[in-house]
């Protein structure tokens, strides 16, 4: 088979790219189509040396995901708590009563087969379908608009009842018979329908995806512009009335009937034309699921309750260390790959040395792993019967195996890490990679390879370092696999990020146990950067107001106080922050709702027994609308809301002349009916 008629081919499949996407007008049929890229697909199979002149395969194949426009939700896409067993339902149920000061009332809720697909959010303007976003990281998506007009099932219109301006949500699937057709016909094979339905619906040229046969189940609201229902069930059969498809096996339980439920779907689910991981709970009552809001990413009004986990046995061939950010020493073990419900296993979790001796695995060993959901996979035990004559313990390193520094284990720790701080390669570039990432400084391009690049380079030790890559714009365009676009493109995504909300930035920091809800609720807490900054080294001399303070901010605590004050100690870590002063403006976020509430940047302590509000309501409530919930009274706080029985801090608010508030003023304020 001559060069030529493969290039031949090429251009025959770029000139019909072309008519599809952006002239709309195709000009050979879906079958001849598929026929050219079957023949392309073989051809190349056969003479890998053709791969230089595939561009066009690629292109399509595999569309960036750079190259989609982005979209805000304007309300977050949120993940679910998941649980795998009945205690951990009854957990979920307890915990709602308890946030919402509940008695043994049995709570209702919708059940909902846990479709595995990929979630979608569909905006309709004046009842016209307008616009889609997938998912993104929650906050932002990219705009698969074209992508969902492929989707026969998507109602273009609503009618007269449906609000005028509506945000709806649900997954995006691929039917197992469709998966499996696809994968017949194309030399590319997906692992399972999830990665089919999402690599589908994530094409650039939306006439991929057109090709695909894509569903869609309908299941969830984001913003609307009237109220739909009252119930979560009757919303559902809304959405059915304006000819979205919503799961038939979706039922109207109560909290006693969910076990039964779960065992059911659970034996059903194989005979099931699609995919399914487990069954969604939500709280049936609307205004209840608006009560008991969010914790987190996710909501708690709901939870995904997963099918046990999937299972197999495969020989571990190594155990690798990892040195992470803040030096952790973690174990991997490096798996002879083995498939485990469908996803290719090479890599399952050890946890920590601890868990290694006491499941006594060594390399070697015939394990047991299991896998349950997007988990990492786990290894459960080893199988004694298959361990060879000759395998002796696993003896954890006692030196990074990075740096070569000591690795210490604190007695009360699980976790041993190397001391080598700023010595260590491997913290450094996990702490760099950990500052560029989506939840922090959110750099397109600085992905850990290019991280590791430019480190490897030596343009990049530190933090700040980020910030003067773009003076090295011309060297980088030089690099392999660069040019000068791509080092173009990578500074004014640095510039684009020279202003920070004040959370991301102290998330970006890496300091230990400040995740995004703690830095969160610190920036929230100390509203500006230069306060925050001042306080925390106040708050480095144990025993002073700044650290008392700062240990009872409602969530933050002693344990976590230490922490701060020991990454505020060290003197290169000040340098660090000043040294990024030069490049920042780190900006304050206050939501509209927070900054327009009387609560918002007020200092507010709940003491004594409320009657209509539990204690972990009012709290979230307060904090939600801006305000810092701490534990003590002080002269620095504003609001004390006391119900019955209060005592002596009730006695010290009065003796300070703080505002005291009753509940009810407090639910006035608060904007509680
Ligand atoms: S409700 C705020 N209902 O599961 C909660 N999610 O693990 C919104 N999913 O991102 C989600 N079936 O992609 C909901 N019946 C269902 C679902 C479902 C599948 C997915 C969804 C979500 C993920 C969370």
């Amino acid at each position: 088979m001559s060069r030529t008629h493969f290039d031949g081919l090429m251009a025959k499949i770029a000139e019909a790219n072309i008519a599809y996407h952006t002239k709309d007008a195709p000009v050979i049929s879906d079958a001849e189509y598929d026929a050219l890229r079957r023949e392309a697909d073989a051809l190349l199979a056969a003479h890998p040396e053709f791969g230089d002149a595939a561009e066009v395969l690629q292109e399509v194949g595999a569309a960036p995901a750079s190259g989609f426009k982005k979209i805000r939700h304007a309300v977050p896409m949120l993940s679910l708590d998941n649980g795998f067993a009945p205690e951990d339902f009854a957990d979920f149920c307890a915990k709602i009563r308890r946030f919402l000061g509940l008695d043994d009332t049995k709570l209702q809720f919708v059940a909902e087969p846990k479709i595995d697909g990929l979630s979608i959010s569909i905006t309709y303007e004046a009842r016209k379908f307008l616009r889609a976003a997938t998912r993104g990281d929650g906050s932002e998506g990219e705009d698969v608009t074209q992508n969902l007009l492929t989707l026969q099932s998507l109602p273009r219109t609503l009618p007269e009842d449906a609000p005028s301006g509506i945000e709806i949500r649900g997954e995006v699937y691929m039917t197992k018979a469709d998966f499996l057709a696809l994968n017949e016909s194309q030399e590319r094979k997906f692992a399972n329908p999830r990665n089919a339905a999402a690599g589908s619906l994530r094409q650039l040229d939306a006439g991929i995806t057109a090709r695909r046969k894509l569903s869609l189940f309908a299941y969830a609201q984001g913003e609307s512009s009237a109220p739909v229902a009252a119930t979560h069930w009757e919303y559902l059969r809304k959405l059915e009335s304006w000819g979205f498809s919503v799961n038939p096996l979706s039922e109207k339980i109560s909290e006693a009937e969910a076990e039964e439920f779960q065992k059911r779907i659970g034996i059903e689910r194989a005979g099931l034309p699609y995919d399914i991981d487990g069954v969604v709970y939500k709280i049936n009552d609307l205004a209840l699921q608006g009560r008991l809001g969010f914790v987190g990413r996710a909501p708690r009004w709901a939870m995904a309750w997963k099918f046990p986990a999937e299972r197999a046995t495969t020989t571990l061939l190594d155990i690798e260390i990892q040195v992470g950010r803040t030096g952790a020493l973690t174990p991997r073990a490096k798996l002879n790959p083995v498939n485990v419900g469908g996803v290719l296993v090479q890599y399952a979790t050890l946890h920590n040395e601890d868990e290694i001796n006491r499941k006594d695995i060594r390399i070697g060993d015939t394990v047991e792993l299991q896998r349950a959901g997007d988990v990492i996979p786990q290894i459960l035990r080893p199988l004694l019967e298959f361990r060879p004559q000759d395998s002796s313990p696993f003896e954890f390193p006692t030196h990074c195996p990075v740096c070569g520094s000591i690795a210490v284990r604190d007695t009360d720790e699980a976790v041993r890490r190397c001391t080598g701080g700023l010595i260590c390669a491997a913290q450094i570039t996990e702490r760099l990679i950990h500052f560029c990432s989506r939840g922090a400084f959110d750099i397109d391009g600085m992905g850990d390879k290019t991280v590791l690049e430019f480190y490897v380079a030596g343009l990049l030790k530190s933090a700040p370092d980020i910030f003067r890559l773009p003076l090295h714009e011309a060297e980088i365009s030089e690099r392999e696999g660069w040019g000068k676009t791509s080092a173009a493109k990578l500074s004014a995504a640095i510039a684009a990020r020279r202003s920070i909300p004040l959370p991301r930035f102290i998330y970006a920091l890496g300091i230990r146990r400040i995740g995004e809800n703690n830095a969160k609720l610190l920036a929230r807490h100390y509203g500006t950067y230069e306060n925050w900054r001042a306080s925390m080294i106040a708050a480095t001399q144990i025993g002073s107001d700044a650290r008392l303070e700062l240990g009872s901010i409602s969530g933050i605590g002693p344990a976590i106080a230490t922490d701060l004050a020991a990454f505020f100690s060290e003197q290169h870590n000040l340098d660090t922050l000043d040294a990024l002063g030069e490049f920042l403006t780190i900006t304050e976020a206050a939501s509209a709702a927070m900054s327009s509430s009387p609560l918002a940047g007020k200092t507010i302590v709940f003491t004594g027994t409320l009657t209509t509000l539990a204690r972990p309501e009012a709290k979230a409530k307060a904090e939600l609308l801006g305000a810092k919930v701490t534990e003590s009274v002080s002269k620095k706080t504003d609001f004390v809301v006391i119900g019955a029985d209060a005592g002596s801090k009730a006695k010290k608010a009065a003796e300070l002349g703080l505002t005291i508030l009753t509940e009810a003023q407090f639910r006035e304020i608060a904007g509680l009916e």
